[in-house]
């Protein structure tokens, strides 16, 4: 869905820049003046975006031994080095031609810089390890959108003490932040009681950043969970209002871009519930290690 996602059209369709097109259409014949009937930037990233090598042979990092073709075998095929060139990139400074005449000193995606400092980055995994699922003749590139996956990398527990609802959730299977990627990703962590649901307590996982007039960009908030990293979030009972039935609904979501923008791509998924759980907040339910 590169070049055909909903919210990249409506970026891209405002300025029509080499740059986006040379990660989201880069089969298009000429980056430049990539054309929307253009088969190959419809692709988005296609087989040949990753298999091609030199003189038109097919890359890969092995050749079955039934192989018709000529394949060039590469061990650094499918390195996080190869998947880098897409993935980690800082705010731009355009220029006039579409491309970047240089770039602030503040990533907007740094999945390959997280996945470096993990444990599993340490013990020679890479990308592949988790996120290239086999199907028949090819593979598929697993993500959020898939349930399962996105289920994998968060474990959670709730306990109840001292008034206060605790929740502990851990990226237990991201070898990278949780949420990565693009800079609209994030969830939220809400608690409410279906009888007041005027005094929901959210909060937000994930990046958000200011922009000023000089073309400047700032962090201002980074609350996506590390790799491995596990954080409590806390609700006050009596803030969750007042004299409302003793249940209490505690939900975690992943909010996808797409989602805030549905009228943009009608029928595609939206937000995805990681958990939900309604439990009596006059039990206490003890608070261990997860
Ligand atoms: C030529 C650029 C390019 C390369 C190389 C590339 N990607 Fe991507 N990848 C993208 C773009 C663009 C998207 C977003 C597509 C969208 O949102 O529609 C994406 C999306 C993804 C997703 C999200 C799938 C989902 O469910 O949303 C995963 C996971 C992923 N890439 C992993 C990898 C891995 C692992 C590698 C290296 C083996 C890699 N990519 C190499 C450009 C690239
Ligand atoms: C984002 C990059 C990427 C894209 C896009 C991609 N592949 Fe791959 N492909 C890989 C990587 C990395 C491997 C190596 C997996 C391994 O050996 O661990 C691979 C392996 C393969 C293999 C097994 C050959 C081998 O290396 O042992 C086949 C067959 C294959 N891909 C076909 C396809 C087809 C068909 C498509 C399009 C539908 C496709 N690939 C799209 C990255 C990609
Ligand atoms: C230990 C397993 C693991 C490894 C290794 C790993 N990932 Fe992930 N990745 C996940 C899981 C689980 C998710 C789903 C949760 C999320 O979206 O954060 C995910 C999500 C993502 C996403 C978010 C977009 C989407 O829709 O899925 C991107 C992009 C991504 N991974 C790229 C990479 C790249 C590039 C590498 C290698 C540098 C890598 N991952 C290594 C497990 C892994
Ligand atoms: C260096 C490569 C690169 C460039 C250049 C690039 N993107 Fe992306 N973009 C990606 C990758 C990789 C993802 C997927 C990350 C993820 O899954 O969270 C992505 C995701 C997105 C998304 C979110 C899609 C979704 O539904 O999650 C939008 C919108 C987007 N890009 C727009 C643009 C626009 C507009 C430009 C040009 C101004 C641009 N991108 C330039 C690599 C790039």
């Amino acid at each position: 869905m590169a070049f055909t996602n909903g919210l990249f059209r409506l970026e891209f369709d405002l300025r029509r820049t080499a740059w986006c097109a040379s990660c989201h259409a880069p089969s298009a014949a000429d980056a430049r003046t990539v054309r929307d009937d253009d088969a190959l930037a419809l692709q988005g990233i296609g087989c040949m975006t990753c298999h091609m090598g030199a003189e038109g042979r097919l890359l890969a990092r092995a050749k079955s031994p039934d192989s018709p073709h000529k394949t060039l075998v590469s061990e650094a095929f499918g390195s996080a080095e190869f998947c880098e060139g897409c993935h980690e990139f800082r705010f731009p400074v355009m220029g006039d031609d579409g491309m970047p005449t240089g770039f602030l000193d503040l990533p907007m995606q740094e999945t390959v810089t997280e996945f470096r400092a993990t444990a599993a980055a340490k013990k020679g995994d890479d990308c592949r390890s988790c996120h290239m699922e086999p199907s028949e003749g090819a593979h598929r590139f697993v993500g959020s959108h898939d349930a399962a996956t996105l289920r994998s990398a968060l474990a959670w527990e709730v306990c109840v003490a001292d008034g206060e609802l605790r929740v502990e959730v851990a990226n237990i299977g991201a070898a990278h932040a949780v949420p990565t990627g693009g800079v609209n990703r994030h969830m939220v962590l809400r608690f409410w009681r279906s009888e007041a649901p005027g005094s929901m307590v959210e909060h937000f996982i994930g990046r958000r950043f200011v922009g000023d007039d000089g073309g400047e960009k700032t962090l201002v908030v980074n609350t996506s969970l590390a790799a491995a990293e596990s954080r409590s979030f806390v609700a006050k009972l009596r803030d969750l209002g007042a004299g409302a039935e003793d249940f209490v609904n505690i939900e975690l979501r992943y909010i996808y871009p797409l989602d805030e923008f549905a009228k943009l791509t009608p029928g595609t998924r939206r937000f995805a519930t990681v958990f939900h759980e309604r439990i009596k907040a006059s039990v206490p339910a003890a608070c261990s290690e997860l």
